[in-house]
């Protein structure tokens, strides 16, 4: 991979916010102290999850969190993105941990950063129809409402929902991930039950007092396989299936294409206009670009996910590049190309941008690989601020090695090795870079 690695990072404006990523599910563990959530029941069904693993202890988090936060403290982060479990929110005492784990890195002065929500919806609510109904976006504002109720004297900035594109085309479409529906486009109404959510919850911060809020939603340049007429149309229906769909109703409070009238419900518009409640910064987790065709009437493979012939597209390998162990490309100007593209797409209404993730999958302590992966993805995102989009953070996922969902423990995109034998934390190579590269930014 091309890279002026060696040469020192440009350096990032003063005040631009530097952090890692994490989520409840991922690292928590303690399963026995809190609610069952999708995932639970999810990871417990034969054939889900590739090596058959749970994240009934994961990294142990819950209880080795003070470790955890001087790990954050060592590598000299500004920010920490967690996630809130709902579930455990919804158990005796399940706020008092990240009550604990809020004293805990304001202490080490590394601010709190919660997403409240990462996919763990609570079975019960599952149970009443999940996603698919209204009520559950109601249901998520009044957490949201007791989360900032405890925290809000000391957390100042939020994060409403992550990746509601994913959770709706792994969860609900495919059935790849918890809750394990394969809808198709019967899916989505839990897109626009999210998106609702995520709007109830922005009223439910401001209520509470809060003056800086987000979301987490991933995109990626979709490139089209070809010039033909019908690969067009197919990269086009993606780039509105992963990307518009979840950016415009936030960003201009509307659905692209029509979409809106496939959306449940009996006033769109009403609800476009909570959708977009005004955000402080648009959150973007970036990994690759998609390069997509017409659909090939073959079932195909792409980075573990099973997509199925009769999707009206299909997505091609992007040829040349080196690939992460998940076997995603690593095209880290592309990522200059998001961000210049969405300038230019949404212009003055495009709030302030925060990378909310950013990383790769690769094995072993030396990690040299996710150390270049790293380094061109920050000299691409320099390369944006220069070409004048306003970014003002970036949080590498993730903290450390974790569940990755369907995947397990295969897939490591950790900065610190995680042993799940003894639980032992390692800081790789990539930690050390990153920590020196932090020092070097002042
Ligand atoms: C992941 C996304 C990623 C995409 C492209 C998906 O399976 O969930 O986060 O951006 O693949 O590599
Ligand atoms: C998700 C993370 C996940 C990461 C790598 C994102 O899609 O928000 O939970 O671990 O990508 O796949």
């Amino acid at each position: 991979m091309a890279t002026d690695a060696g040469d020192p990072i440009p350096r990032f404006p003063d005040g631009f916010l530097w952090g890692v990523s994490t989520s409840a599910h991922q690292i928590e563990g303690a399963a026995d102290a809190r609610e069952r959530s999708v995932w639970d029941v999810f990871t417990a069904e034969p054939g889900r999850v590739k090596d058959g693993s749970t994240a009934a202890v994961a990294c142990d988090h819950y209880h080795r969190y003070p470790e955890d936060v001087a790990l954050l403290a060592g590598l000299g982060v500004g920010a920490y993105r967690f996630s809130v479990s709902w579930p455990r929110v919804n158990s005796p005492g399940g706020l008092d941990f990240y009550d604990r784990l809020t004293d805990e890195l304001c202490a080490a002065g590394v601010r709190p950063v919660p997403t409240l929500f990462h996919w763990d919806l609570p079975v019960s609510l599952e149970e009443a129809g999940g996603w698919l109904t209204r009520d559950t976006a109601a249901r998520f504002a009044d957490h949201v409402s007791v989360v900032a109720e405890r925290l809000g004297d000391r957390v100042t900035k939020w994060i409403t929902l992550n990746e509601p594109a994913e959770h709706t085309l792994l969860g609900h479409a495919l059935g790849a991930h918890a809750p394990g529906r394969r809808l198709l486009f019967d899916a989505l109404p839990v897109a626009h039950h999210q998106l609702l959510a995520h709007g109830l919850a922005v009223r439910a911060l401001r209520a509470a007092g809060a003056d800086d809020i987000g979301i987490a939603n991933s995109h990626g340049p979709t490139w089209p396989a070809s010039g033909e007429p019908a690969d067009l149309e197919a990269a086009g229906f993606y780039d509105v299936l992963l990307n518009r769909l979840f950016a415009e109703p936030v960003i201009l409070g509307e659905y692209p294409d029509g979409m809106g009238e496939l959306m449940p419900g009996d006033d769109i518009p009403a609800d476009l206009e909570v959708i977009a409640e005004p955000v402080d910064w648009y959150g973007i987790n970036y990994y690759a670009p998609t390069r997509v065709g017409a659909p090939d009437g073959t079932d195909s493979e792409y980075g573990g996910l099973a997509l199925p012939a009769e999707l009206p597209f299909s997505v091609r390998e992007i040829e040349g590049r080196a690939t992460t162990d998940f076997g995603w490309p690593v095209v880290p100007e592309a990522l200059t190309e998001l961000l210049t593209g969405f300038r230019d797409r949404y212009g003055d209404k495009l709030p302030p941008i925060v990378i909310t993730e950013n990383g790769c999958s690769y094995e072993g302590l030396d990690d040299q690989d996710r150390i270049a992966y790293l380094d061109g993805h920050l000299r691409a995102l320099h390369t944006a601020l220069e070409a004048g989009v306003d970014v003002r953070g970036y949080f590498v996922w993730s903290l450390m090695d974790n569940f990755e969902w369907a995947e397990g423990y295969a897939r490591r995109f950790g900065l610190v090795h995680v042993d799940y034998t003894t639980l032992e934390r390692t800081p790789k190579a990539s930690y050390h870079w990153f920590r020196d590269m932090l020092r070097n930014q002042g």
